[in-house]
């Protein structure tokens, strides 16, 4: 257990941050399953910096404060914020319907995907980036004008990641994961987040996706969260790293600074804990 789940994280070294960037603020946030608390954050902001990592052991909480944050389940208590540079205080994602969130640009990719199974490639990212839009996703494909923007985004990203046939249905569960990730890409996210998005894709597509992530960042501000048991994943492209182990983030700092904190290396690195 850490020894105050309560207490803010222990900082490393300070690490610019670049200017202003879109943050999730969470505060007093705690979930429970079954009275068993399994995330307690007290304070925490994620996105200062364009690419920040999210890791710990399995079971550390690190998907469930991620749903937290999308409010796709509901937290026992505690809050929520997203803060934009330029905007006057915060909107509050946690009293929002999950849609909502995705339409103030807040976005999850999911670490099991379920969709794809019954909508072609195009029919289910023209769908789901049309869920987000409007919750009558329905009218996508009566409104021209909804179906004409997302088509030509939908085209350059299938033509990207050479999916020649998006009539057909995703095969593999790499190409199910790719096509979450490109969905997320699509809502033109504000602050991304990514929940082991490398697991399962091949290497040269994961590293295609980190390329195209590492420039959303850099050259259209978004700020990105990645969640990864590939720790090459997350000391190559991240500029800061939470740690967090039984449900509070315990530890944030420099990438090397954190892969060398003796907390981390005990807790996660150091005894077999790595991996999905
Ligand atoms: N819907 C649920 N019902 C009951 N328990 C749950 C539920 N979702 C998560 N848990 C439990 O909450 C804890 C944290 O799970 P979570 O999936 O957030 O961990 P994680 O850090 O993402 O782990 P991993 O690295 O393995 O993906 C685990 O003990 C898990 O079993
Ligand atoms: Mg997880």
């Amino acid at each position: 257990m850490a020894s105050d789940p309560r207490a803010v994280a222990a900082a490393g070294p300070a690490v610019n941050t670049s200017g202003e960037r879109p943050t999730i603020r969470i505060e007093s946030a705690v979930k429970s399953f079954d009275g068993r608390v399994v995330v307690d954050v007290d304070e925490l902001t994620l996105g200062k910096h364009p690419i920040e990592g999210l890791i710990g052991p399995n079971g550390a909480g690190k998907t469930t404060l991620l749903r937290m944050i999308m409010h796709s389940i509901k937290l026992d208590r505690g809050k929520v914020t997203l803060v934009e540079p330029g905007a006057d205080g915060g909107k509050i994602l946690s009293n929002l319907h999950p849609h909502a969130i995705a339409g103030l640009g807040v976005v999850k990719t999911n670490q099991v995907i379920q969709d794809f199974d019954n909508l072609t490639i195009w029919d289910s990212l023209l769908l789901s980036v049309a869920e987000a839009s409007d919750e009558r996703s329905y009218q996508i494909y009566r409104e021209g004008g909804l179906l004409e923007e997302h088509q030509e985004d939908t085209r350059w990203y299938l033509d990207h990641f050479g999916f020649d046939d998006p009539t057909g249905f995703a095969k593999s569960a790499g190409e199910k994961k790719l096509l979450d990730i490109i969905r997320c890409l699509l809502l033109r996210p504000k602050v991304l987040l990514l929940d082991e998005p490398a697991a399962g894709l091949p290497d040269d597509v994961r590293d295609g996706v980190m390329e195209l992530v590492r420039e959303k960042a850099t050259t259209e501000n978004v700020s990105v969260v990645i969640v990864e048991h590939d720790l090459d994943v997350i000391w190559t492209m991240c500029d800061y790293v939470h740690f967090m182990a039984e449900g509070s983030v315990i530890l944030r700092g420099a990438p090397e600074w954190i892969r060398e904190h003796e907390t981390v290396v005990e807790k996660y690195l150091g005894s077999g804990h790595v991996g999905g």
